[in-house]
């Protein structure tokens, strides 16, 4: 059934190339739907679980480094309860338990309410796990499935969504991918969008904690934070940074070796995924920094043949919204993306979705004049996918014309679907929301950066030669 979607998509996506060997596009699409409010409070997206404080806005991501592990949170609203998980692989049947933590916190005048983080470790690989939290007539019960074992030809497909809000786009964005057979979101930054609300009103964390439930609690979000997490408000008294973000979404940066939940990375079936802050210090020596530069040579492409970068501002971005907000992490660490042969960067921030050729810009310095990006086969495919769906509405702005380096752009809602095949291919396509329709607007077939090039590259069979060199065509351009 993979096989023949494959062939099919192959043929398609082959096909794409030729087209799109001749040109750059920007789509003229142009999306007239919905407007971009917020869903209102009492709508039924929002829905509490019935039951005296029942658990709400539950939702799973990946708890260690290598996909063994889940780590379970959720909300209790009206009293601090138990932080305990009990689950199994049979349904109904519960009989092991995990212990977690509670934590609660203030923003100005609102009060959380109890935020439970449990991890659940030892599990096994592709196995089904149902789990129960809350007791009596406000149990809830849900089941996530675990990963395949970390393998070099591991099949998996990720979902990737940013700056998702809630509006009724968000929710047609949502909705969308619920369909789509992702198996895991990776999440490029911008959840909630509380802080447009007066005081940054925490009843609006709490809605999306439960709008994203019916996604979030059966499969893990791996994530990261965006501008809208910063939260910064010292005229209300409020003066650290990412503080509603922190105390709600955990992630496992112990399991690599990193000092802060912002920035980490995990390992599952066949991707490394590196997930670095763009709001977090990021300069030569700072903890990220020195981070990152660990990071990098612990990956084992010979385990991991697919190296992943998740941040939230592109670093590569033709629209006039946040146009070159991403240039200082460029600068940072663009060099190491190159020596490392990154696969793909996504980013979000940018309310509207874009590719890019394969390009560095890494020759560039203050004294030398070569300040335009160049084909680079070593450099990784950029790619913003800041359009979830929020309440500011779309970019619809890009520069004119489209540079060289970029290779598809449009302003519409939507979400990304990657799906590993093997260490040498990837499916990659980005949907647009049409309104009930399926509708894959931009298809590529990558190739792995590791596996399928240079002297490895001549070991393929001569059949995928043939995609090869109409790559190498199109990153000539
Ligand atoms: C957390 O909850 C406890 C128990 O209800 C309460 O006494 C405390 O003030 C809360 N702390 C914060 C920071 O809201
Ligand atoms: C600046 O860039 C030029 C051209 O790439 C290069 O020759 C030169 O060595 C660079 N300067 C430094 C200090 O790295
Ligand atoms: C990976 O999958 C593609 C598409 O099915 C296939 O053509 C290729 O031979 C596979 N590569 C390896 C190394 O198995
Ligand atoms: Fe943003």
């Amino acid at each position: 059934m993979r096989g023949l979607g494959f062939a099919a998509l192959s043929l398609h996506v082959l096909l794409c190339l030729v087209n799109g060997v001749s040109s750059r596009r920007t789509s003229s699409y142009v999306r007239s739907e919905f407007p971009s409010t917020d869903m209102p409070l009492d709508s039924e997206w929002f829905a509490t679980p019935k039951g005296y404080n029942a658990p709400q806005q539950v939702h799973i991501t990946q708890g260690d480094y290598d996909g063994k592990a889940v780590i379970i949170s959720w909300v209790t609203p009206s009293e601090p309860a138990p932080s305990q998980v009990f689950y199994s692989k049979e349904e109904n049947r519960y009989d092991q338990k995990a212990e977690g933590t509670m934590t609660n916190y203030t923003f100005y005048d609102y009060k959380s309410g109890y935020i439970h983080h449990c991890l659940v470790d030892g599990l096994q690989y592709n196995t089904k796990y149902y789990y129960k939290i809350g007791t009596g007539d406000s149990a809830r019960e849900f089941w996530f499935q675990t990963p395949p074992a970390i393998d070099i030809d591991a099949s998996y497909t990720f979902g990737i969504i940013g700056d998702l809000g809630q509006t009724f786009n968000s929710l047609s964005t949502l909705q969308h991918y619920l369909k789509s057979g992702g198996e895991s979101v990776l999440f490029v930054g911008d959840l909630s969008y509380a802080d447009r609300y007066q005081h940054n009103d925490g009843i609006r964390w709490d809605s999306w904690g439960r709008f994203v439930e019916r996604s979030t609690a059966y499969q893990p979000w791996i994530w990261n934070s965006g501008n809208h997490e910063i939260e910064y408000r010292p005229d209300l008294g409020e003066t650290s940074t990412f503080k509603p973000y922190l105390h709600r979404y955990s992630t496992p940066y112990l399991a690599s070796k990193s000092s802060s939940p912002m920035w980490y990375a995990v390992r599952r079936a066949s991707a490394h995924i590196i997930v670095l802050s763009s709001y977090s210090p990021f300069v030569k020596y700072t903890p990220q920094w020195m981070w990152l530069k660990g990071e990098l040579k612990r990956v084992d492409r010979e385990k991991t043949p697919w190296l992943i970068v998740l941040m939230h501002a592109p670093m590569y971005n033709s629209n006039d919204a946040h146009f070159m907000e991403g240039e200082s992490m460029r600068a940072a660490f663009e060099k190491w993306f190159v020596k490392y042969k990154v696969d793909l960067v996504f980013a979000g921030h940018v309310h509207a979705y874009e590719r890019s050729y394969r390009i560095s810009n890494i020759n560039y310095n203050v004294t030398s004049g070569n300040r335009y990006p160049v084909p680079d086969k070593s450099a990784p495919v950029y790619i913003t996918v800041g359009d979830g769906g929020n309440q500011e509405g779309l970019a619809w702005r890009f520069s004119d014309p489209q540079p060289d380096y970029s290779a598809f752009r449009e302003a519409s809602y939507g979400h990304s679907t990657l799906q590993l095949i093997n260490r040498t291919h990837a499916v990659y396509q980005w949907n647009r929301n049409d309104d009930g329709k399926h509708v894959p607007t931009d298809n590529v077939v990558f190739h792995n950066q590791y596996w399928a090039s240079n002297t490895r590259r001549r070991r393929l069979k001569k059949k995928h030669l043939r995609y090869e060199s109409l790559e190498g065509l199109m990153s000539m351009l």
